[in-house]
């Protein structure tokens, strides 16, 4: 569908269109939808994501596995459907899962199904031959469903399992999402061997008026380091970190805390910062990610999803709906003690072309000023912002937020970048820092990302920590319709979807702006043009001749 063409990603993965079928894949793929991301995992060379995945429209439902290779997880190849809808236990669904790889080396996949009955109970598979590096067979287990929902439980309120972890007592605990009134709760269960479960009589943690926890996470972090952790990893100088996605607010909230096994309950550093009234993984459109932890890299790897903000009508006309984010590592921040920090894995650096640099650029108050870098619809662009003293900083106004967009303007911002932008400003994403005495706030003002009309427009963003002798500095993924950035370092992370209209292919510009009312900044850039990523079926003809 030409009518929408500028708006597919070109290094983000997304759902397959116009896929013609191979032998090997059955039916032929026209559109897609693409939602949450499901038991990614490495094995044998390939990273291995799974996402749910509606093969016959670009809306939701008829809800199968889609299944996606790569070796560095920026380019694609997509695979026939892992697991589809056929057996009464997930004939309504194929829903949400985790992988767990256990020390042999053998694979667990562990999956929501919605039964005949719409009851939501817990699946396991796992693959017919693990020497297949594409782990292309999966073998659903004969005495399915493992799990069903317990007494005291909501039939429908009992999905979407986490990769597995292993106590001191040689049993691994799984965890997933629920709730009970309007309380969201995680279980907890434990077991031997994925097939007999013992519910603990504890719930992992729960958090009042939070609603329906989707998607639970729940991994370890390094107090100190750059590493990941494995999941089993606990013990001192390691916090868990515990995520939920909130079915009322499709919103992806973290708290980072402390895991006690002997019980198995989390509780988190600061009450105030629970989960689902306290951090956002990612301030803008994203919901329903998950993490696994690369083995090769020793690095743990978060995914989600990032849901369309037009018209279902616009999704079935452009024959395609979602993308994935570009994948984040994960790291606890040391510097702030109270924060995770999330940046694009390097491998995203294989895609750079040619880069621009600018040096100490001077933007006075009120102004804007374009950067000269040619196309800008696929970019990696490093931002740093120092702002001139202008005597004493009390006099700023307070700030409670991103106010009404890029906009509002108060002495000391707000300032930063205009991405997707056309000559004549009339379509515009500005991503910035707003900035008082005693805060600093990191934000994305999709109010006048479009023209059009039918698409949800929103000013996201969140306060982000400044330490001392910090720059204010930002890296923004730009991708014809999705912009991905991060602030100080991958503290405060907003995702955008937007639908530029006229900032589009050639016509993309690139701006600096400042809209302070009362200080100079002073911008240091270096940007990078990005290659496309090559996402493609994967070539079965080619190999096997
Ligand atoms: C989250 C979710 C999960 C569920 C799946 C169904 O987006 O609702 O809770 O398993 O999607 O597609």
């Amino acid at each position: 569908n030409a009518m929408f063409s500028w708006q597919r990603t070109s290094f983000h993965f997304q759902p397959q269109k116009n896929w013609m079928n191979g032998p090997y894949l059955g039916e032929s793929h026209l559109v897609g939808c693409a939602a949450d991301p499901n038991g990614p995992l490495f094995h044998k060379g390939w990273y291995h994501l799974f996402y749910q995945y509606n093969p016959d429209s670009a809306i939701w439902g008829n809800i199968t596995w889609g299944h996606a290779v790569s070796s560095d997880l920026i380019h694609w190849l997509y695979l026939p459907l892992a697991m589809v809808p056929d057996r009464w236990y997930d004939i309504n669904g194929v829903w949400t899962g985790s992988a767990t790889i256990l020390p042999d080396g053998k694979i667990v996949m562990l999956y929501t199904g919605s039964t005949d009955e719409s009851v939501q109970v817990q699946n396991l598979a796992y693959p017919a031959d693990l020497s297949d590096p594409l782990l292309l067979d999966w073998v659903k287990f004969d005495g399915n469903p493992v799990l069903v929902p317990p007494p005291g439980i909501g039939l429908k309120d009992f999905r979407d399992p986490t990769t597995a972890w292993i106590g001191p007592d040689g049993k691994w605990r799984i965890t997933l999402g629920s709730k009970v009134n309007k309380t969201g709760i995680s279980l907890v269960y434990t077991t031997e061997n994925f097939i007999t479960y013992e519910l603990s009589d504890h719930y992992l943690h729960e958090v009042p008026g939070t609603g329906m926890w989707e998607c639970v996470d729940f991994y370890p972090v390094a107090i100190n380091g750059s590493n990941g952790l494995d999941t089993s990893v606990n013990g001192p100088g390691v916090k868990h970190v515990l995520k939920a996605s909130l079915d009322d607010t499709k919103v992806d909230h973290y708290a980072i805390g402390t895991y006690f096994v002997s019980n198995d309950t989390w509780v988190p550093d600061n009450p105030k910062e629970d989960v689902g009234i306290g951090l956002k993984l990612d301030y803008g459109r994203y919901y329903a990610s998950k993490t696994f932890y690369d083995q090769i890299k020793e690095r743990r790897i978060l995914w989600g999803w990032i849901n369309e903000t037009d018209t279902e009508a616009d999704d079935l006309a452009k024959g395609w709906a979602s993308v994935q984010t570009i994948p984040r590592t994960v790291l606890f921040d040391s510097k702030t003690g109270t924060n995770i920090l999330q940046w694009p894995v390097e491998e995203i650096e294989s895609l750079r072309l040619t880069s621009n640099s600018f040096t100490d650029v001077v933007v006075e108050p009120g102004t804007v000023v374009p950067l000269d870098i040619g196309t800008a619809t696929q970019l990696d662009i490093f931002a740093d912002f120092e702002v001139e003293s202008s005597g004493s900083k009390e006099t700023g106004n307070d700030i409670s937020g991103c106010g009404d967009g890029a906009v509002d303007r108060n002495k000391f911002g707000p300032f930063g970048i205009l991405v997707l932008a056309d000559d004549e400003l009339s379509e515009l994403t500005p991503i910035y820092f707003c900035t008082s005495n005693a805060k600093t706030y990191f934000c994305a003002d999709e109010t006048r990302s479009s023209k059009a009309n039918d698409v949800f427009k929103q000013v996201y963003g969140s306060q982000v920590p400044v330490l001392d002798g910090e720059k204010y500095s930002m890296r923004v993924l730009v991708d014809h319709s999705i912009v991905e950035s991060f602030g100080q370092g991958g503290r405060t992370v907003i995702t955008s979807r937007i639908y530029p209209t006229k900032a589009i292919y050639g016509a993309a510009r690139l701006f600096l702006f400042n809209n302070a009312t009362g200080v100079t900044v002073k911008a240091t850039l270096k940007i990078w043009q990005l290659n496309s990523a090559f996402i493609h079926p994967f070539p079965f003809d080619n190999i096997q001749g």
